[in-house]
């Protein structure tokens, strides 16, 4: 069983996906084993109390330095034997602490196509270009802001009369789609980054 650590800071409709998606594969494979959130007052906090997910709070104004503030996030992912790292919805970037603890074992989902709209305000960024295409990435995470190998990417067309909530809609739409399978094909090593590619790995079982 691989063990899950979700990162979140804000309203966590990516994790209940997940979680749901979890669930109803009665998967052996993984688990959601901890939720770590940075802003005590993130409603995700409230659907893990629903989900009965461990969940770890922490204030980084608390601490003098990322390093410092790292330290303790790594702290209780090796105390809850965390073998894999979901970014839904964390609002920093992640600092070499955690990094080279999990390098390969890091997800990150963000709403748009990157290299195009990286950063907050990825919805608003793509209104404002005019584009008439965009949609999710989900890839692999090192140093960069939202930088690393992509995993998988997926379309939604904007409209002319598209507005910010109802382009929302369509890509939380499709992030819960995708995000839950793309997850359990990294964590069980189906995909896996190596030297900063993605590679597929055919299971012996498969040949
Ligand atoms: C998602 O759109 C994700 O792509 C971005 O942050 C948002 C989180 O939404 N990184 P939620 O908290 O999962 O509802």
């Amino acid at each position: 069983m691989k063990k899950i650590a979700v990162f979140a800071s804000g309203s966590g409709s990516n994790y209940e996906a997940i979680i749901e998606a979890f669930h109803s594969l009665d998967s052996q494979q993984v688990e959601v084993s901890l939720l770590v959130c940075d802003k005590p007052q993130a409603y995700v906090i409230e659907r893990a109390q629903k989900w009965a997910t461990p969940t770890f709070v922490i204030s980084a104004k608390e601490y003098e330095s990322k390093e410092a503030f790292e330290t303790v996030i790594l702290k209780e992912l090796e105390k809850a034997n965390i073998d894999f790292i979901v970014l839904a919805g964390y609002m920093r970037l992640l600092g070499s602490t955690l990094l080279q603890a999990y390098m390969g074992r890091i997800l990150n989902i963000h709403p748009s196509l990157l290299p195009a709209f990286p950063g907050k305000d990825a919805l608003g960024q793509a209104l404002e270009y005019g584009v008439k295409v965009t949609g999710i990435t989900i890839h692999f995470v090192d140093e960069g802001m939202d930088t690393g190998p992509i995993v998988l990417q997926d379309t939604v067309t904007i409209d002319l009369h598209e507005t910010k909530t109802s382009l929302a809609q369509k890509i939380q739409k499709l992030e819960h789609q995708h995000y839950p399978a793309t997850i359990l094909q990294c964590v069980t090593g189906e995909i896996v980054m190596e030297e900063r590619k993605v590679k597929w790995v055919q299971k012996s079982n498969e040949l």
